[in-house]
């Protein structure tokens, strides 16, 4: 595993975004899995950035997010097409029907996890995948429990999860009940992974991922049997790893 700590978000932004621009470059039609939430928002404005500066295409990629909530529209601001629109699809070059999410509205839900696996399969397969981490180790919608899912399914949402995600709601009651999300066996057949996280409030959550025993209880902890594991950190997210983790690491990234 590779674990970087950064002086600043703005920094680890960058670094993000650079891996994600050096695989197009090789790569221009490299399949990206994407996340939401608060994190990866820098990481999104530095890629609308350096597009607009004609630093990176997206012409010829495909991308996957992990996941969508069930049962809110598309066009309800806080579903996660609406944020994807609104914070980089909609000021990049990416083709519409190459930007995929989980249909959270399909009337056969069960139909449309199998419909999501085939079409991530017919399309060789996801090159780079983005992941948060919830604070109770969630990736994706995976959330802790005495069992996994490896596919896409329907997942009932933590109450943990909810509450951490009515910020974007006006009250914990909007935030929906269930989401579909790509499982861990989906994520973890990504070629390159990388994890990012930024401030204390992750920091438990980062090391028991990163250190910890490897459990349902942290589905995050299964990301340490990945060959190609990329951890970007802030400082204040890095802060409880252990010396052993860390070693040396300066900002701009140590490997172990
Ligand atoms: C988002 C996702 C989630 C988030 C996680 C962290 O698509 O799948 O696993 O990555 O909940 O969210 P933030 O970044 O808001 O702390």
């Amino acid at each position: 595993m590779n674990i970087q700590v950064f002086a600043s978000e703005a920094r680890l932004d960058e670094a993000c975004a650079d891996l994600i621009e050096g695989l197009l470059r090789v790569k221009p039609r490299a399949v990206l899995g994407l996340a939401t939430g608060g994190t990866p928002l820098g990481v999104y404005r530095r890629l609308i950035d350096d597009y607009r500066k004609g630093l990176v295409s997206f012409r010829h990629a495909t991308t996957f997010n992990l996941d969508e909530y069930v049962g809110l529209p598309e066009d309800h601001p806080e579903s996660y097409h609406a944020y994807m629109r609104r914070n980089l699809f909609d000021h990049i070059d990416l083709p519409p029907e190459r930007a995929h999410l989980p249909n959270g509205n399909a009337a056969d839900l069960e139909a449309e996890c199998r419909r999501y696996d085939a079409l991530i399969e017919e399309a060789g397969g996801i090159d780079l995948q983005l992941l948060g981490i919830g604070h109770n180790g969630h990736i994706g919608f995976n959330e802790p429990g005495p069992a996994l899912v490896t596919g896409t399914h329907v997942v009932e949402l933590a109450e943990e999860t909810r509450r951490a995600n009515a910020r974007f709601f006006r009250s914990v009651d909007e935030v929906p009940r269930r989401a579909i999300t790509m499982g861990v066996g989906t994520i973890l057949k990504a070629r390159t992974i990388a994890l990012i996280a930024k401030g204390t409030d992750k920091a438990d959550i980062v090391r028991r991922a990163l250190e910890g025993p490897i459990t349902t209880d942290c589905p995050a902890s299964l990301l340490q049997t990945h060959p190609q594991l990329i951890v970007l950190l802030d400082r204040d997210a890095a802060s409880k790893l252990s010396p052993a983790a860390l070693g040396a690491a300066a900002p701009g990234g140590r490997t172990v």
